[in-house]
């Protein structure tokens, strides 16, 4: 008898969590420093002169990242997304973008980036096989903006760095804005009316917990329902289903047809159930949660004579002792977690 088996493309050897959830994205963060200091996610106070960066030879090298994607593809990895810190300050990047995309199961290379320095740098990374691009952008004034990225910056480089990513054909470009109660809620309107008919795809971010310097507090999160209801008073919405199994944005299209808008709602709807996604810190630690405390250290092993099989294992043991679900769990918590990593050293 002929047995048929249907794999998902390029998982060879799926592995599944404690919760039967597969692998399959990984989120490779590639240095932990930024050009900008966000109040919400790398705070002058903490993250100022003093502040000791992971020094260079603590980063893992480009061959040693290709070597963990290498083997995760035959894990059911088919999704890389490559995030910081700020990516783009990765020296020689779309080297990186070469190497991970020549390899065989991975079929969306994708990039998130503050885009300051997309404009330069987007059609080399296109050409190197880089198939998208988000930016995060929170607000369209300058004032507005400076004031939460907390430094000299201007709107219209960031939006160059947009076209220029569409242009070179990394469209569409999706846009983050992390809407924050009393900072920039205000401008929700303003960006979703920017960004209609450019076949760019907004997405207004609940602001989350993530790590514990940025002081977040639940009052300063605006629900996404709240959201979508202020866009849709002014251009009628109708919920779009998900491009892809366990996609963190919901998405709507505005009935004039002015293009698609999404939220991320990680605190009222939390969505750990179909969470899919590692974590690669610039360091070499895996981490199975955004939230997560501590990371298991593939250094050791990349360093040493052991070769793929032994990491292969190392890698089924993480992803096999898996039970993360904090968002889910976070609104029965007595109390909240302590030392969570930071989102700058871990990507978002
Ligand atoms: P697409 O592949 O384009 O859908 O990307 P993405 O939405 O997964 O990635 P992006 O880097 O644009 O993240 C958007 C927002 O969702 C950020 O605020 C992330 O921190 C948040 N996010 C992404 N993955 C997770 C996750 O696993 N858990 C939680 N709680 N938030 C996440
Ligand atoms: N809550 C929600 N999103 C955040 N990001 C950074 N910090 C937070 C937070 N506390 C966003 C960034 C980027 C994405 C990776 O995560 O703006 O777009
Ligand atoms: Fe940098 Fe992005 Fe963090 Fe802002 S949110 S400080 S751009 S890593
Ligand atoms: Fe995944 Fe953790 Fe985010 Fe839940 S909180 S969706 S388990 S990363």
């Amino acid at each position: 008898m002929r047995r048929v088996r249907i794999e998902h493309p390029g998982s060879r050897r799926p592995v599944r969590d404690l919760l039967n959830r597969p692998l399959r994205d990984l989120r490779v963060s590639v240095t932990d420093r930024c050009n900008l200091r966000c109040r919400y996610c790398m705070p002058r106070e903490i993250y100022g002169a003093a502040h000791e960066h992971l020094p260079r030879e603590e980063l893992l090298s480009f061959e040693e990242i290709a070597r963990v994607v290498r083997v995760l593809a035959a894990h059911g990895v088919s999704k890389v997304r490559l995030t910081g810190g700020e990516p783009l300050l990765r020296r020689d990047l779309p080297r990186l973008v070469e190497m991970l995309a020549a390899i065989e199961g991975i079929d969306d290379l994708a990039l998130t980036t503050n885009g300051l320095l997309l404009a330069r740098q987007a059609q080399r990374l296109r050409d190197a096989g880089l198939t998208r691009v988000t930016v995060s952008l929170d607000a369209l004034e300058d004032a507005d903006l400076r004031a939460i990225a907390d430094a000299p910056i201007s709107v219209e480089r960031v939006l160059a760095g947009i076209d220029a990513a569409a242009g070179a054909g990394l469209a569409p470009v999706k846009v983050n804005m992390v809407v924050r109660r009393g900072h920039n809620e205000h401008c929700v309107p303003a960006m979703a009316e920017h960004f209609r008919h450019t076949g760019h795809v907004l997405r207004l971010i609940e602001y989350m917990d993530v790590g514990t310097t940025n002081g977040w507090v639940l009052d300063e999160v605006v629900p996404a329902a709240e959201m979508l209801t202020a866009v849709a008073a002014r251009w009628p919405l109708a919920a779009l289903p998900p491009a892809r199994e366990g996609e963190v944005a919901e998405r709507h299209r505005y009935l004039d047809g002015a293009g698609e808008i999404g939220v991320i709602s990680s605190i009222s709807a939390p969505f750990c159930g179909s969470c899919t996604r590692a974590r690669l810190s610039a360091d070499g630690r895996v981490y199975t949660c955004l939230f997560a405390v501590q990371g298991h250290d593939l250094r050791p092993l990349l360093r040493s004579r052991s070769g793929d099989r032994a990491l292969a294992e190392q890698i089924e043991r993480i992803w096999g002792a898996r039970r993360d679900r904090y968002s889910a769990e976070r609104a029965r918590a007595s109390r909240p977690r302590a030392r969570k990593v930071e989102m700058s050293y871990i990507g978002g």
